[in-house]
C-alpha cells in the first residue's frame, strides 16, 4: 500500500529486536496459550475459532485457555515438589479461576478483602489463603482472622500491634510471616521492583528493621511467626536476585534463631518469574526454576549449618499471563510520516489503556496477530493504539501486520491474562472487557462485560 514504510526497509523506525517475520500470518507459539492456533486462516483457541467466539461477546475480549491455566499451574506444583505454590491473585482472579487453583492443589496469595471474597466464594480453604498488603486496615485484618486465613504477610510495626489487638479480640493465634527486603536491586521496571531499599514494603534487613520486627511479632502470644517473606519484583528472569536474597533472607533466618530462639519452620521466596510478552524474552521452564532455587537455598542452609525451612513461592504472572489474550476490532488505520521519510501504520482499536494498563504504566511490549484471515499482503510495522485520550494509550508498540489490516478487522494480542484485566479501568467511562474461558471448544463468560446500568450504578445522579 502508498505511503507504508516498504518491506525490508525498517531500519531506524522497529526497534533493534524486532524481526521482519517471512510469514506474518503465523504465530510465534512461545507467545500463545499451548492451544491456540492458526487454523482455516484464523486464529483459534481452546477449540473454537476466535471470529466465532467473538461473534457471541463482542470485542475487546480476553479469551482465558482454561487447559493452559491449569497445565502451567501443575508445572509449577510439580516442579516446586515440597514447596507450597501460592497462586498470586492479583494477577488476575475470578470465582471460576479460584477454583482451578483450588483444583489444581495450589494455595492462594490475596492482598484485599475483595480478593479474599472471591476466594472464599470460590470455596478455597481460608487455610491455604496467605493475606498480603501494607496497608491493612483493622477491619480488614479482622475480617481475614475471623475467616480463618492461614497466614498474614505484616508489612509494618503499626499493622503487628493491630493485628495482635484482632487476634486478640477474636482469641484466636495467628499464623503470620515477616515481610522483608532484601536490598537486592532485581533487573526489572523500578515500579515492580520490591527488595531495593527505597520503597514502601517490607522491613528492611540491613537497617535491622526486620531483627526487629521478628522480635515484635515473637512478644505477642496471638501471634504465630511462621517465618519471612521475600518478594523481590517481578517479571525475572535470572536467578541471581533470588541468590543473594536467599542468602540475607536465611542470614536473617539464622539468627532469629540463635538470638530470639525462634525456628521458623517456613520461608517464602515471592514471585516474579517472567514470562514472554515478545521474542525478547525467553522465561525459564519452572522445572528449572525450581531446581535453581532449591539450590540456592540447600547451599545456604548447609553452609549456616541450618535445617532447610518449609519453602513457599507465590507465582502470578508466569501462570496467568500466557494463558489469557485479548482480542479487539480494528477500528481506523492510518498513516503517520516519521522523521527520514518513513511512515509508521498506527491500527486504532476498541480497546486500550483501560483494559492493558502495562504499555503505558511501564512501556511494556506487547506482540499481536491478526485474528480474523490470513493476508498474503507485505509486513507493515504497525503501532496498534487504544481508543482513549491520550497519546500513550498504546496497545502494542511495535509489531509487523500485514499491509492490508483494516478496520473490521480481528487483532489478537497474546500473554495479557497478568495483570491486563485486574488493572483495568473505567476511564473514559470504558466498560471493562469480559473474561470468556475456553476449553475444548466451548466457551463460558466467567466475567461479564461491564454494562453502562454498572457504570451508572455508582453515578447516583
Ligand atoms: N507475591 C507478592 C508479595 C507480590 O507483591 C507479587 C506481585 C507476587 C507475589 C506475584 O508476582 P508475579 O509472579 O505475578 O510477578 N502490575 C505489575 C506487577 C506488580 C506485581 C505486584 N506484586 C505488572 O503488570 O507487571
Amino acid at each position: 500500500m502508498s505511503g507504508r514504510v516498504p518491506p525490508g526497509d525498517f531500519a531506524g523506525t522497529s526497534p533493534h529486536w524486532l524481526r521482519e517475520p517471512t510469514d506474518v500470518n503465523a504465530l510465534v507459539p512461545a507467545l500463545w496459550s499451548s492451544t491456540a492456533r492458526k487454523a482455516d486462516g484464523v486464529l483459534h483457541v481452546g477449540g473454537l475459532a476466535v471470529p466465532d467466539l467473538v461473534a457471541d461477546v463482542n470485542t475487546p475480549a480476553y479469551v482465558l485457555d482454561e487447559d493452559d491455566f491449569r497445565s502451567r499451574a501443575r508445572a509449577f506444583r510439580d516442579a516446586f515438589d515440597g514447596y507450597d505454590v501460592y497462586y498470586a491473585g492479583k494477577a488476575f482472579l475470578c470465582t471460576e479461576l479460584a477454583r482451578w487453583v483450588a483444583q489444581e492443589g495450589l494455595s492462594l496469595d490475596v492482598c484485599s478483602n475483595g480478593e479474599l471474597s472471591v476466594a472464599l466464594r470460590a470455596g478455597v480453604d481460608p487455610a491455604r489463603i496467605g493475606y498480603h498488603g501494607n496497608n491493612k486496615t483493622a477491619m480488614e485484618l479482622r475480617r481475614a482472622v475471623a475467616a480463618g486465613v492461614g497466614r498474614i504477610i505484616v508489612d509494618s510495626s503499626d499493622e503487628i500491634e493491630r493485628l495482635a489487638d484482632v487476634a486478640g479480640q477474636l482469641g484466636v493465634v495467628q499464623g503470620v510471616m515477616v515481610r522483608v527486603t532484601a536490598g537486592v536491586e532485581a533487573h526489572t521496571h523500578e515500579f515492580i521492583a520490591t527488595a531495593h531499599e527505597d520503597q514502601k514494603f517490607g522491613f528492611s534487613i540491613s537497617s535491622g528493621a526486620a531483627f526487629e520486627a521478628v522480635s515484635r511479632v515473637l512478644g505477642h502470644a496471638g501471634l504465630d511467626l511462621r517465618g519471612l517473606h521475600s518478594h523481590i519484583g517481578s517479571q525475572i528472569f535470572d536467578t541471581s536476585g533470588w541468590e543473594v536474597a536467599g542468602r540475607r533472607v536465611l542470614a536473617l533466618h539464622a539468627r532469629v534463631a540463635t538470638e530470639l530462639g525462634h525456628v521458623s519452620p517456613e520461608l517464602d521466596l515471592g514471585g516474579g518469574f517472567g514470562i514472554a510478552y515478545t521474542t525478547q524474552d525467553d522465561p525459564a521452564d519452572p522445572a528449572v526454576l525450581a531446581e535453581q532455587i532449591t539450590k540456592i537455598v540447600t547451599a545456604e542452609c548447609a553452609a549456616l549449618g541450618i535445617a532447610v525451612p518449609h519453602l513457599s513461592i507465590e507465582p502470578g504472572r508466569a501462570i496467568v499471563g500466557p494463558s489469557m489474550c485479548t482480542v479487539y476490532t480494528v477500528g481506523t488505520v492510518k498513516e503517520v510520516a516519521l522523521d527520514g521519510g518513513a511512515t509508521r501504520t498506527y491500527v486504532s482499536v476498541d480497546g486500550g489503556m483501560s483494559d492493558n494498563l502495562r504499555p503505558a504504566l511501564y512501556d511494556a511490549d506487547y506482540s499481536c496477530t491478526l485474528a480474523s484471515r490470513t493476508s498474503s499482503a507485505a509486513p507493515v510495522l504497525a503501532r496498534v493504539v487504544g481508543k482513549h485520550c491520550e497519546s500513550g494509550d498504546i496497545v502494542v508498540k511495535d509489531e509487523f501486520l500485514p499491509g492490508d489490516v483494516a478496520p473490521g478487522d480481528l487483532v489478537a494480542v497474546p500473554a495479557t491474562g497478568a495483570y491486563g484485566r485486574s488493572m483495568a479501568s473505567n476511564y473514559n467511562h470504558a466498560l471493562r472487557p469480559p473474561v470468556v474461558a475456553v476449553k475444548d471448544g466451548v466457551a463460558r463468560v466467567v466475567v461479564r462485560r461491564e454494562t453502562e446500568e454498572d457504570l451508572l450504578a455508582t453515578d447516583l445522579g
